[in-house]
């Protein structure tokens, strides 16, 4: 059933577990994710970028959803709108259908990013729709990083109680070392658990990690032993999200891994057979690995067996 991201993320928050939200562009992507969800027994959040959208068309993973939502209706799902720029994106998604809206104002102001939120919780909570923000750049943070310098890319805990108290919004972003992409972390994998904790202590809301693939070793072999190249990639490994999740994260936003995933099978039949071309033959393996990793994924974020 489609509702709101709100409600999805408030049980998980209130039980202490987290909700994958997993990236989409396309059909086959999102029948992955529901295929996964039902065999695992588990809530999603189906997300889109603003790029994702001028690919496919925001009615168009709308409908999308919808429809595989009414076939499988005892699956709490919500389409979310993924670092939505502006609040008129926000608008188009939630006139699109869209259940859940992230307005990204992290590169501006603090105070713009408040007034920029407030003015998205307004609209969005009048028909029911979640609001996300974030706060602090998302960026792979080093050993040896200056405290002063780390204190100016991540969350700072004193903003985010005073943003969630003043702007009302559902479900906060706070970055604390993770990085989009494939390549997270130059030396070894480093978070800063500790401002987590500090975030979730004076908020109390739902929080968010972004830039949360794990690029899973079989996933990166599958992908490199057909050609492809993933030098010095590097995820976030599943201890570190288990981690997370004990220090309040409860929404992880993954799109690289499904990627990867996906593309490795594709390649492995252009590979394979030279002359193949009815793209299902590429399609239907790549679908079928990206099922397998979300239901590992979803045993890793708790929300396996939670519907
Ligand atoms: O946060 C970024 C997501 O991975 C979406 O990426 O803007 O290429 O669709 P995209
Ligand atoms: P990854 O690039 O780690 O998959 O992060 C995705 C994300 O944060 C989408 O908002
Ligand atoms: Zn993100």
């Amino acid at each position: 059933m489609l509702v709101s991201g709100a409600e999805i993320l408030n049980k998980a928050h209130k039980e202490g577990y987290a909700v994958g939200a997993f990236n989409i562009n396309n059909m086959e992507m999102l029948q992955a994710i529901f295929e996964a969800a039902n065999s695992a027994s588990s809530p999603i959040i189906v997300e889109a970028s603003e790029g994702a959208i001028k690919y496919a068309g925001a009615d168009m993973l709308y409908a999308m959803t919808k429809i595989l939502s009414e076939k499988y209706p005892h699956i709490p799902v919500a389409l979310h709108l993924d670092h939505g720029t502006t609040v008129e994106s926000c608008i188009q998604a939630i006139r699109a259908g869209f259940t859940s809206v992230m307005i990204d104002a992290s590169h501006d102001s603090f105070e713009e990013n408040m007034a920029k939120t407030k003015r998205v919780v307004e609209i969005a909570h009048s028909v029911g729709v979640g609001v996300e923000a974030e706060l602090g750049r998302l960026m792979g943070i080093e050993d040896n990083i200056e405290v002063s310098e780390r204190d100016a890319v991540l969350v700072n805990v004193d903003e985010a109680e005073k943003f969630v108290k003043a702007t009302g919004v559902d479900y906060l972003a706070p970055a604390i070392g993770t990085s989009h992409g494939a390549f997270k972390f130059k030396g070894e994998p480093k978070l800063d658990f500790q401002r987590l904790q500090d975030v979730k202590r004076v908020t109390d809301v739902p929080l968010v990690l972004h830039g949360a693939s794990s690029i899973p070793q079989n996933v990166r072999e599958e992908f490199e032993n057909t050609g492809g190249d993933l030098k010095g990639s590097k995820g976030v490994p599943f201890e570190f999200l288990t981690e997370a999740i004990k220090g309040g994260i409860n929404k992880v936003n993954t799109d690289t891994d499904l990627r990867i995933a996906f593309m490795s099978q594709v390649r492995k039949v252009a590979n394979e057979k030279q002359s193949e071309f009815d793209l299902r033959k590429f399609f239907n393996p790549a679908k079928a690995l990206v099922t397998s990793e979300i239901v590992k994924r979803m045993e890793v974020l708790g929300s396996a067996g939670k519907i």
